[in-house]
């Protein structure tokens, strides 16, 4: 029967264009295939029930796994009885080389958490709202003389974007020196998979968790020179600077008095670039790829933008008046959450999760990029609609169904100062331009140590204004 066009745009209209995601297996995988799979790609290793069940059961040689979907699950895990589930059990094991794992091992974590949660305050924050203008106005600049026909990767873009950010965050004036070694320092760890053949492997994972240290050491060594070069510069200057640097330099133990050491200040500035950098650049790559695949979409924003800024320059004070730029950003880290995977949890006693025994010792795993896919949680989870998080549907669904941030003492550390740069972000560059994915780019979403676009994001400015 022939379909009238109309009839045509309105199914096209409900079930959108097919966004990328890799395929389930139908069946779970064996477990030899399971851990090559999941090294490729984490998130196409999960068997379709995973997006089905409310809590999966596993077990992988030694290692018992549950991974949770229930929101009051979630709720049990990360909050109600946060303290029996221990991050850093595993991953100095499994990610060794990632930045994340000295700042999260659980013995020095409420402490760097304080140190870091105050040096990070709302007021600093919000501080670094100009310069996050300065920056993308900056990136405008370096685009006005481009053709309208280049191919450029804008995920390469906006990692620069959001190194330049994070540079200056931490490091203010010596900005310039800092991005080629935090540069140099970053590119190993983005391109490490979450999990290893060798993880698993009874004998060998211990000199490969080893070994792996040591990678990690040398790639972050570069970085850790640095950072106690300008702490002694400063030290010597005896200036105090309005950056994280700075801020964690004055930060006093709170017993003790003492300031911090220069390694426990390494560590902690670490552990943000390593935690924010990637996220903010690959958060915007998928954004401008879901804006590029839904026009009716992408011209709601630039309405809400022309109205409500009449062609000037965003800021903060704008931010509460852009309510579908923001449905835009959530929606979109909801379809491609950064962050893909929480830190794997290590029961330390016996739990009862939603009426399933959690034994001493198991991994609990909380995966947002399955529970913000989860069939029973999302109508219509595989398509794009920004709707969801307006106010009038947003309150309609469990806090714990979308974790983009992830929830409860662990929650994300700068998920407001995010939520204001990606919205400056967006709402500066989205008045200038609409970016259209090249004709026949392949789009993969790879999930290593977060969620990459596997072959980059080629893409070509369209001015316009
Ligand atoms: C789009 C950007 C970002 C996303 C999606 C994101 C996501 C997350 C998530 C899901 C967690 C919790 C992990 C878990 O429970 O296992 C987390 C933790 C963390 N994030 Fe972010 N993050 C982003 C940007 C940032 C930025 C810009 C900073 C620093 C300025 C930051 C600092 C941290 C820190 C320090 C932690 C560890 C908190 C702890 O364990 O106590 N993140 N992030």
């Amino acid at each position: 029967m022939l379909q009238r066009t109309s009839d045509i745009q309105a199914e096209t209209r409900r079930h959108g264009p097919v966004l990328a995601a890799p395929l389930p297996p139908a069946a779970p995988l064996p477990i030899l295939k399971y851990i090559c799979a999941a090294r490729r790609n984490a998130v196409a290793a999960f068997h379709a029930d995973v997006y089905r069940e409310w809590i999966v059961e596993t077990k992988l040689w030694k290692l018992h796994t549950f991974i949770v979907n229930d929101p009051a699950g979630i709720r049990r895990v990360l909050i109600d009885n946060a303290d029996n589930y221990i991050k850093g059990t595993i991953e100095p094991r499994i990610a060794s080389a990632s930045s994340r794992a000295d700042f999260i091992a659980n013995n020095k974590w409420r402490d760097r958490r304080r140190t870091m949660s105050s040096a990070l305050n709302h007021r600093c924050m919000f501080g670094n709202a100009a310069m996050v203008f300065d920056s993308t106005q900056a990136l405008l600049e370096e685009w006005k003389p481009l053709a309208a026909h280049l191919v450029f990767d804008i995920s390469s873009e906006m990692a620069r974007l959001a190194l330049g950010i994070m540079s200056q965050v931490v490091f203010s004036s010596d900005r310039a020196e800092s991005m080629p070694v935090l540069e140099h320092a970053l590119a190993r760890v983005h391109a490490e998979p979450l999990v290893n053949l060798l993880d698993f492997a009874p004998l060998l994972s211990r000199p490969w968790a080893a070994y792996k240290r040591n990678c990690a050491h040398r790639a972050f060594s570069r970085l850790t020179a640095f950072i106690h070069e300008v702490i002694r510069k400063r030290s010597v200057a005896n200036a105090d600077y309005d950056d994280l640097l700075g801020r964690l330099m004055q930060e006093r133990n709170a017993e003790t008095a003492h300031s911090l050491s220069t390694e426990e200040i390494q560590t902690q500035i670490v552990t943000v670039i390593g935690a924010g950098q990637q996220s903010i650049g690959l958060a915007l790559t998928w954004i401008w790829y879901l804006l590029s695949q839904h026009s009716v979409e992408e011209a709601r924003l630039h309405a809400e933008l022309d109205e409500v800024l009449a062609g000037r320059v965003a800021g903060i004070e704008d931010i509460a008046r852009l309510p579908y730029t923001r449905a835009v950003i959530e929606e979109s880290l909801r379809l491609y959450p950064p962050l893909h995977t929480l830190a794997w949890r290590g029961a330390i006693d016996d739990d009862e999760v939603c009426g399933v025994k959690i034994p001493k010792g198991a991994t609990v795993t909380i995966v947002p990029w399955v529970l913000h896919r989860h069939t029973k949680l999302w109508d219509r989870p595989a398509e794009f609609d920004p709707g969801r998080f307006s106010p009038e549907q947003g309150t309609a669904r469990s806090r714990y169904a979308y974790l983009p941030f992830g929830a409860g003492p662990r929650v994300c550390i700068g998920a407001s100062f995010v939520m204001t740069a990606i919205s400056l972000i967006l709402a500066t560059i989205a008045q200038r331009y609409r970016l259209r994915l090249l004709a026949d780019h392949p789009v993969e979403p790879q999930g290593l140590t977060a969620l990459k676009p596997r072959y980059g994001m080629k893409m070509t400015l369209e001015k316009r204004r």
